[in-house]
């Protein structure tokens, strides 16, 4: 990792940013089997969206300190020169960060985040990298109305006394180590530092325990950097909801809903319509043209693309998906693209109640209706099945209307097979389309047939008992 050879490395060991995530704590007030950073948030574990942060800043290297459930948490993230340390046992923030010392380079920045703080901005961590400017030591910091638990800053007076405005940073003192004159102390520390890579290893072979938690506390290395002539400077978040850490369920909704409250936002400010900006959940990437409507308690999953003028109605779940321009989404539809994906043509209308699944593929002005099943299918332009229908493998042609309460019968146990319809098909209700089978173009299926031979274009094929009635048929009458 740490490169040494060749002139070039020696200019990277210069600039060289290193990112450290600190992310081998338990979480037990998640009370929890899940490692705590893999809980997740809008559809991706905490430590991802900690590892996006990094990896949008380019670092040269990222190394996330794991622990608890290591292997778990090391095989479900990534990000770009991306290491793994491991910490057992974890003996405090200060030994977190003596484990990754060997993955650092000689000279440049490191980053110190939290995989447990979820919502840093990449333009945040970035001024704390500028702040630090490879020669002083940077200090996440904000002012709390409770600063109850958190490690309070240090300015002006070196007993701590006062926490005169603006004066220098010489410590920070952990609440339990604190007098109460300390904790009276509002601005705290959030946890995230940028210092000199090469001044911090040193700080850090200095760590001691000797303190009420018996912990290496890495907040000891700002009274050391004081003490080295080293300048210690401050930069703050843009918002505390940047720095607000996830320790319990309570605490991972409340940062679950204003994650989401800024997507909203940021959709309306876009022009996006959304009934209620409270009643959105979006996991993943949403992109909306112009004239988008979102109706209450829709999800957005994975990646989705509105077209312009669509309108997606209440209780709607789509992932992995691309609707195109004036399409409508009736209420309680599902949609799930997964891998496939699924396409909605243009000016098409789906529900309320139906289910696109993996593969449908729908042209202009297709309607699905209520309670119908799509998957792994492509239906032409004008195509309609409205009412209680399953179609699966199935290739359906311009203006085909499938009726009420028909299926492709797809599966024989073993295989799937392929339906064809050809165009201007209609099919009666409450049929079976046993594949594989080719229906012709312009060809009828009658009413309640159960169709698994090929049927001719142009023809009504039926396949049902013909209608009898007895005349002579009487009701049973009761017996005593
Ligand atoms: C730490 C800071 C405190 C600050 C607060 C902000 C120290 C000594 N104190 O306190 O000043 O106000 O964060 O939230 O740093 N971790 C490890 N290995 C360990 C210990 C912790 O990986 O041995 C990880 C945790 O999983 C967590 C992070 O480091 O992601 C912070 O640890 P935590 O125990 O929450 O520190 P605090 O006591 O909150
Ligand atoms: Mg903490």
């Amino acid at each position: 990792m740490a490169a040494n050879d060749g002139a070039m490395n020696e200019k990277n060991e210069v600039m060289a940013l290193d990112i450290v995530v600190m992310a081998a704590g338990k979480g037990t007030r998640m009370k929890s089997k899940l490692p705590k950073v893999l809980h997740k948030l809008a559809g991706r574990s905490l430590l991802q969206h900690v590892l996006a942060t990094a990896a949008a800043l380019e670092a040269d290297a990222i190394v996330a300190i794991t622990g608890h459930g290591a292997e778990l948490v090391e095989a479900a993230v990534a990000a770009p020169h991306l290491s793994f340390v491991r910490q057992e046992p974890q003996l405090g923030t200060g030994h977190a960060v003596q484990q990754a010392v060997p993955a650092l380079h000689e000279r440049g920045t490191t980053l110190i985040l939290n995989g447990d703080v979820p919502l840093i901005e990449t333009a945040t961590a970035r001024a704390l990298v500028q702040a630090c400017g490879g020669d002083k030591l940077a200090l996440l910091t904000i002012e709390l109305a409770d600063p109850t638990g958190y490690g309070r800053i240090l300015r002006g007076d070196p007993a701590g006394r006062s926490a005169t405005e603006g004066g220098r940073v010489h410590g920070i003192v952990e609440h339990k180590d604190a007098t109460p004159g300390q904790r009276a102390i509002r601005e705290i520390y959030t946890g995230v530092m940028a210092a000199p890579t090469d001044r911090l290893k040193t700080w850090l072979a200095a760590l001691n325990n000797d303190n009420s938690q018996g912990e290496f506390y890495l907040t000891d290395i700002v009274a050391m950097a004081v003490a080295d002539g080293v300048h210690v400077v401050t930069a703050h978040p843009a918002s505390e909801a940047e720095v607000l850490g996830v320790n319990s369920p309570a605490q991972l909704a409340d940062l679950e809903r204003r994650f989401q409250h800024k997507q909203a936002e940021a959709l309306m400010e876009a022009g996006v319509r959304l009934a209620d900006p409270a009643r959105l959940d979006v996991r993943g990437e949403l992109v909306c043209g112009s004239d988008v409507e979102i109706d209450v308690n829709c999800i957005f999953e994975g990646r989705v693309a509105l077209g312009d003028g669509v309108r997606i109605g209440a209780n709607c779940i789509v992932k992995n998906a691309v609707i195109a321009a004036g399409a409508v989404i009736h209420p309680f539809t599902h949609i799930d693209g997964d891998t496939l994906g699924v396409k909605v043509g243009a000016g098409s209308l789906i529900g309320p109640y139906a289910r696109l699944r993996p593969g449908a593929d729908l042209a202009e002005d297709v309607h699905i209706g209520n309670f119908v099943e799509v998957k792994n299918s492509t239906l032409a332009r004008g195509a309609k099945a409205n009412h209680l229908a399953y179609l699966g493998d199935t290739t359906v042609g311009e203006r085909v209307n499938f009726g009420a309460g028909s299926i492709t019968a797809n599966y024989d146990g073993v295989n799937k097979h392929r339906t064809v319809i050809g165009a201007d098909v209609q099919v009666g209700s409450n049929c079976v389309l046993v594949a594989p089978i080719t229906v012709g173009d312009g060809a009828t299926i009658g009413g309640g047939s159960t169709i698994a031979g090929n049927a001719p274009a142009g023809q009504l094929t039926v396949a049902r008992a013909k209608q009898v009635t007895l005349p002579s048929w009487k009701r049973p009458v009761k017996t005593k």
